[in-house]
């Protein structure tokens, strides 16, 4: 099997950890000899804006479709305003495909410190609605600079796109142990939109008699992310909500450098794009010490996408033996570089 694949480093330390994420699977595909893997990268990134005009060029979305996935590091520059980079590059690819699952596992990695204490019951997969809602881009300014000036940010949600996430999420919940599902929405405030969002929730449910439900406001499920993490399993929440909690989940997981993220078109018409959860992080740019980890367990979902089940557990095993043995970057407080956490997970996959 060959699989095609679309790397997109962008910008800050995206190409650092897309970079090392790509030195894994070629480890990975030489190991099992199972799959072969073509990849071609794209210089797709704010520089490339600051000299084109554009972040996308004509027809590039095109040329994305002859692939079978997306390797996609993090857009964001000082010198570009975050909602041109954002809406320049990696909405018009979530969005373009269709790609309205985002799915964000939050787990606390052996050897790896929750600043919970009971951060061992941390065991989460969010989903967040990834196509609509609160980034629709539904909006407008008006009376710029005068005293009246009004901006709106107008959510839209609409039948078929809250049902279809919701049964995405029941589906997944199902294959999960503890078959349990909790649906976040703020419908007490808001009273159209969230209000449709529960009442289809509860609609998809009638076919799953099988699985747990239970509902919480956005804000009264922080604190129980924080004070109770056993208790959650599946969280379905809006496109704005599930990008602020999977933030927390991050870091109460131990670092936004481990958090993995998959945008998926679960009906394949379109690949589907794999991410860290992290933004391009200027601060470490170029210091060789951004954590790869987040990146290595986005291929591991890649992979289990691509039908290479095998080969996605072999790279979690290696992944997990590799933060117990405290090899750690500066964000989990070791001393460890970029290149040495990709060295040793590498190495893991070779000897086992
Ligand atoms: P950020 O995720 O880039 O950084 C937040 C903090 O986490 C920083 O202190 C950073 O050093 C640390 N961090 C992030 N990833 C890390 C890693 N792999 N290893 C070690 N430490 C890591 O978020 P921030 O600062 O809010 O945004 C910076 C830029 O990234 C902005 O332009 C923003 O728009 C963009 N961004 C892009 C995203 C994407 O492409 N999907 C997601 C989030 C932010
Ligand atoms: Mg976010």
């Amino acid at each position: 099997r060959t699989h095609k694949i679309a790397a997109i480093g962008a910008d800050g330390i995206g190409p650092e950890v897309i970079r090392a994420g790509l030195t894994v699977l070629e480890a990975l595909a030489a190991r099992d000899g199972g799959f072969r893997m073509e990849v071609e990268s794209f210089p797709w990134s704010s520089d490339y804006y600051l000299a084109h005009g554009h972040y996308i060029p004509e027809g590039g979305l095109e040329r994305l479709k002859q692939f079978d996935a997306i390797f996609f590091g993090a857009v964001g520059s000082q010198q570009v305003p975050d909602h041109v980079s954002l809406w320049g590059l990696r909405l018009p690819i979530a969005q373009g495909f269709d790609q309205y699952a985002n799915v964000r596992p939050a787990r606390v990695l052996p050897g790896v410190k929750s600043p919970l204490q009971n951060g061992a019951g941390i065991d989460w997969v969010i989903i967040r609605e990834n196509s609509e809602g609160e980034y629709a881009g539904n909006g407008g300014r008006a009376h710029r600079g005068l005293p009246i000036e009004v901006g709106t940010e107008v959510a839209v949600f609409t039948r078929a796109g809250v049902e279809r996430i919701h049964r995405f999420a029941f589906e997944l919940a199902m294959k999960r142990p503890r078959r349990q599902l909790t649906l976040v929405t703020k419908s007490n405030a808001q009273r159209f939109g969230m209000v449709m969002w529960d009442e289809i929730f509860y609609e998809v449910a009638k076919d799953y008699p099988a699985l747990k439900t239970d509902r919480e406001l956005v804000d009264a499920v922080t604190t129980r992310m924080v004070l109770k993490p056993q208790t959650l399993d599946v969280i379905v929440a809006t496109n704005l909500h599930a990008d602020i909690l999977s933030d927390l989940a991050a870091a109460l997981s131990g670092s936004l450098g481990i958090a993995p993220t998959a945008n998926l078109n679960p009906e394949r018409q379109f690949p589907s794009m794999f991410e860290p959860i992290h933004g391009s992080a200027f601060d470490i740019t170029g210091k060789g010490i951004a954590n790869p980890v987040a990146t290595f367990w986005t291929a591991s979902m890649m992979l289990e996408h691509l039908g290479e089940a095998d080969a996605a557990a072999r790279l979690m095993r290696a992944i997990e033996a590799v933060t117990a043995s405290g090899l750690h970057t500066p964000d989990l407080g070791g001393t460890a570089t970029t290149e040495d956490v990709t060295r040793a997970v590498c190495e893991h996959i070779r000897q086992h």
